[in-house]
């Protein structure tokens, strides 16, 4: 019986997760594979825990640099998540001639440009779908599923935390601080959840989406990124009077002229979408992309985007892809049976620019806190329409102790550019507050 021999970097949530299938699911993935998968190898900081499973034939160790370069190991699980030491520890192992999975999204979004071609010089390959959606296959099904489609637009709800947080405030007015602390005893957020609720586990995500989708280099640091920590119950509330639910939505968009892409359009942020939409509906931490693509149309995927078991079974699903194609001592040749880890063989990846933020065409929601006063509504309304600028609808809430009122405003589309000039103009009026709220809003999403 052939088999792969797996190490394992980090027995936490996920990394526990894995154990348990590769343990618990053993007998099925022989059946699937022909073949079998075998945990050789575990390394943590915290080898005392009780997680419950059955390690006795494992080597558990607190060396992860010991597990990269083991003649014993052929596939190396990096579940430890940041930037570093994760990613010397990938490094030495695809340098050893190991393949690796991850569930890693800021690796991959900040080092994945390195580390691909690091795979290729060693012929072994990299899978990192738990990286993006949690337990949904939407990255296979972007990379292969879709592949004979130019890609019209990626939508992604892509943070469980961060939807999980949303449709709490939503359903049950919950306080935002409370539903996150919920959120991490799940075990969705991430170790540092700002990197949640700012957008930034977002912004690597889609940052991985955006770069398969369009054959691109990943560019996350170049995302335009914003995250939930200013939204209250009573945008909900706005958002849900006009028709509206509130989600953290990360945005992939191509430019160019002819069919042929030139700049590519990326953004995370707070995104009004009509409440009778598909994305509208996927709540709690579920998570869903949606990729429409010029001949299949609009495809979602939906699913649980964080936590142990979904999580957990996209990485296996990248371990049998691997073991499907190669296994001990087979040689490096299998790897070319997979197909390419962005989606696009390397030679046609181009450096494309990605869209300025100015030039991001969006419908906008804005809350602006104004003086109960006559004209200062006339006075906001005449410098949008000096910026060409035009209003969808508009409400006033009831006045405060301090005599300033909410007024929320739905324009139609304009540029951010000429949305922020705008904005800059209605702060200068003595009747408006500056702390003025913009949200963007895509009525278009399926
Ligand atoms: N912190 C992430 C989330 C985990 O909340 O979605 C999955 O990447």
């Amino acid at each position: 019986m052939t088999e792969i021999r797996v190490g394992l970097l980090g027995l936490g949530t996920i990394g526990t997760g894995v154990a348990r299938i590769l343990i618990e699911q053993e007998e099925l993935m022989r059946r699937r594979l022909g073949k079998s998968v075998r945990l050789v190898a575990v390394a943590d900081r915290d080898l005392t825990r009780d997680r419950g499973l059955d390690f006795s034939d494992v080597r558990l160790t607190d060396d992860a640099n010991e597990i990269v370069r083991a003649e014993d190991v052929d596939l190396v699980v990096e579940l430890i998540g940041g930037y570093e030491p994760a990613r010397s520890f990938v490094a030495t192992a695809l340098a050893h001639g190991k393949h690796v999975v991850t569930a890693n999204k800021a690796l991959v979004a900040k080092h994945g440009e390195d580390l691909f071609p690091l795979a290729a010089e060693h012929g072994v390959a990299m899978g990192f779908e738990a990286a993006v959606g949690g337990g949904i296959p939407c990255l296979k099904a972007l990379r292969e599923g879709c592949a004979a489609n130019a890609i019209e637009s990626v939508y992604g709800i892509l943070n469980g935390t961060c939807n999980f947080i949303l449709t709490k405030m939503e359903n049950e007015g919950a306080d935002y601080a409370d539903v996150l602390k919920e959120a991490q005893q799940l075990g969705y957020a991430e170790a540092d959840p700002t990197f949640d609720v700012e957008g930034i586990d977002t912004a690597h995500k889609l940052s991985i989406l955006a770069a398969m989708a369009y054959g691109s280099k990943i560019k996350f640091d170049e995302v335009f990124t914003e995250g939930i920590s200013r939204i209250t119950a009573s945008d909900i509330a706005s958002a849900s009077e006009l028709g509206y639910r509130i989600k953290l939505l990360g945005i992939a968009k191509p430019h160019g002229v002819n069919g042929e892409v030139n700049a590519v359009e990326m953004r995370v942020h707070p995104t009004l979408v009509p409440a009778d939409s598909q994305l509208a509906q996927v709540s709690d931490s579920y998570n869903a992309v949606q990729v429409s693509g010029d001949f299949v149309e609009h495809t979602m995927y939906f699913g649980r985007g964080a936590g142990e078991r979904p999580t957990a079974s996209a990485v296996v699903a990248d371990i049998m892809d691997i073991a499907r194609v190669c296994s001990s001592g087979s040689g490096p040749d299998g790897v070319a049976h997979l197909a390419p880890p962005m989606g696009f063989v390397d030679a046609e990846r181009r450096d494309l620019a990605t869209l300025p933020v100015a030039d991001v065409e969006c419908e906008y929601y804005l809350r602006l806190m104004v003086q109960d006063q006559p004209g200062v509504i006339a006075a906001v309304t005449s410098i949008l329409a000096d910026q060409r600028i035009s209003l969808e609808a508009m409400s006033q809430k009831e006045r405060s102790a301090a005599n300033s009122v909410p007024v929320v405003m739905l324009t139609h589309e304009t540029t951010e550019g000429n949305l922020q000039a705008a904005i800059s103009r209605i702060i200068a009026l003595p009747a408006v507050e500056e702390d003025v709220l913009i949200l963007r809003k895509e009525s278009k999403v399926a």
